[in-house]
């Protein structure tokens, strides 16, 4: 397993270049099984998660192709499998987006239970209630959920929580469907609205995505589309975090700044200067920064996926944060970690209340998951002294090429095997 050394104390400066999304990349990929005909896809990034999805998609039977410049074609003429196997899902929650699209399209699903995950439990009860309102017949056993319908039909469907996979996978069971389906407190998250761009090139007659309700009329067929993934939300805050934190003076470029409203508002709060350029959004640290509350919402709140990054650079700010996480009922792995290098956090049940301190001090720790990850790895780029990130094979999985692009900005950071 590798893990990466870094050496502490210097400002990030100098340009960046987001990847796309990986969380808009994995649905876009399965919603490729949703036509016989060939489909092209621009932007996808290098990651662990991608790979992934590529290999289940060929497991199932679909033809893929990649080249290095981001570009890949999926074909799915037939299935010959319809089958996530447990070894790939355990690996990647996300598989369970491939529900979806083989019941919608092929009448039938086994996918293994995800179980649940360093972050929460991660049910997904909600899928599945939303698929038996539409006609499916959905059988749990030995961890596997087996999906069938001879043609899924339209319904109204509720979600009692905003989901992201869940809005998903109905949207692509709901494109072939007969008749009308209606989401109702459907999640708005921008990979959302990106994976409604795509399926309406291919011929999907949808209305309402980014807003609570999305009515999705079906059709017979779809045909084949190309597109280009937005950039990726969560990689962009990772590295504005970055570096606000490090004082430092860097150009974002390939980001879009409206899908980080809520990030920008809390950095400008803690003083951060955040001001848009013709090819990027340029953030300028410094030195004393005050400390800002935040609450982890759906989209458009501020995202639970920045809610670590954020956490590492309120621990050297001036004050009190309070830090609440309201979307998954274990994220706060990485405050023991950080407390190791000398932070200073009291977690009262979903609150983590950050006394900002002068200083970090390097230590050997630990990656739980992926974003606890990157939350470490910006400890690290502040801490006096070196940090040891260990298991970072959970910052392949959504950050390309990381260590690479932070040297780039003149972080003293290196991948060692361990
Ligand atoms: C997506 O996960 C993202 N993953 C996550 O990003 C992200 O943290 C999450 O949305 C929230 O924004 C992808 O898009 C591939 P949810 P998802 O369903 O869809 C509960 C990352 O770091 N829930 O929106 O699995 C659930 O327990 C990952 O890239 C149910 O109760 O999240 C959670 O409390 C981590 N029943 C809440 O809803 C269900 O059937 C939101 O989960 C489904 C969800």
């Amino acid at each position: 397993m590798d893990k990466f050394i870094i050496k502490g104390g210097y400002r990030l400066t100098g340009e960046v270049e987001i990847s796309g999304a990986k969380n808009a990349a994995l649905p876009l990929m399965s919603a490729c099984l949703l036509t016989d005909k060939e489909c092209l896809l621009e932007g996808i990034p290098y990651l662990k998660d991608i790979d992934t999805m590529g290999k289940l998609l060929t497991s199932f039977g679909s033809e893929l192709e990649r080249d290095k410049k981001g570009v890949m074609k999926i074909r799915t003429e037939k299935i010959k499998n319809y089958e996530a196997p447990y070894d790939l899902v355990r690996t990647m929650r996300a598989s369970v987006l491939a529900l979806g699209p083989l019941v919608g399209r092929y009448g039938v699903a086994k996918i293994s239970m995800p179980g649940g995950c360093a972050i929460g439990d991660r049910p997904i009860n909600l899928h599945i209630n939303a698929l038996k309102k539409m006609g499916a017949k959905i059988e749990q056993s030995h961890g596997y959920i087996i999906a069938k319908a001879k043609r899924l039909k339209g319904a109204k469907i509720y979600f009692d929580t905003q989901t992201v996979t869940g809005t998903e996978n109905v949207i692509m069971a709901a494109v072939l469907a007969k008749g009308e389906t209606i989401i109702e407190n459907a999640a708005k998250e921008p990979e959302v609205v990106d994976l409604v761009n795509f399926l309406r090139k291919m011929g999907a007659k949808i209305e309402g995505e980014g807003t609570s309700i999305i009515r999705i009329e079906g059709v017979d067929n779809l045909s084949s589309a190309s597109h280009k993934v937005i950039p990726d939300r969560i990689e962009a805050g990772t590295y504005i975090i970055a570096a606000a934190a490090t004082c430092g003076n860097v150009l974002v470029k390939n980001c879009v700044m409206e899908h980080l409203d809520a990030l920008e508002q809390k950095l400008v709060e803690a003083g951060v200067t955040i001001q848009k350029e013709k090819n990027g959004v340029r953030v300028i640290g410094k030195r004393e920064t005050r400390s800002v509350d935040i609450t982890t919402m759906p989209y458009p709140g501020f995202p639970t996926d920045l809610q670590a990054q954020f956490m590492a650079f309120m621990t050297i700010a001036k004050g009190l944060s309070v830090i609440r996480e309201t979307i998954f009922e274990n994220r706060f792995i990485h405050v023991s970690e950080l407390k190791r290098m000398g932070a200073d956090i009291t977690i009262k049940d979903r609150n983590a209340i950050v006394k900002g301190v002068d200083e970090l001090t390097g230590a050997p720790v630990m990656v739980s998951d992926l974003r606890a990850g990157a939350a470490l790895v910006i400890a690290g780029l502040i801490a006096e002294g070196e940090t040891e990130v260990l298991r970072i094979y959970h910052l392949d999985r959504g950050y390309e090429a990381m260590e690479k692009k932070l040297s780039k900005l003149g972080a003293k950071i290196k991948r060692l095997k361990e």
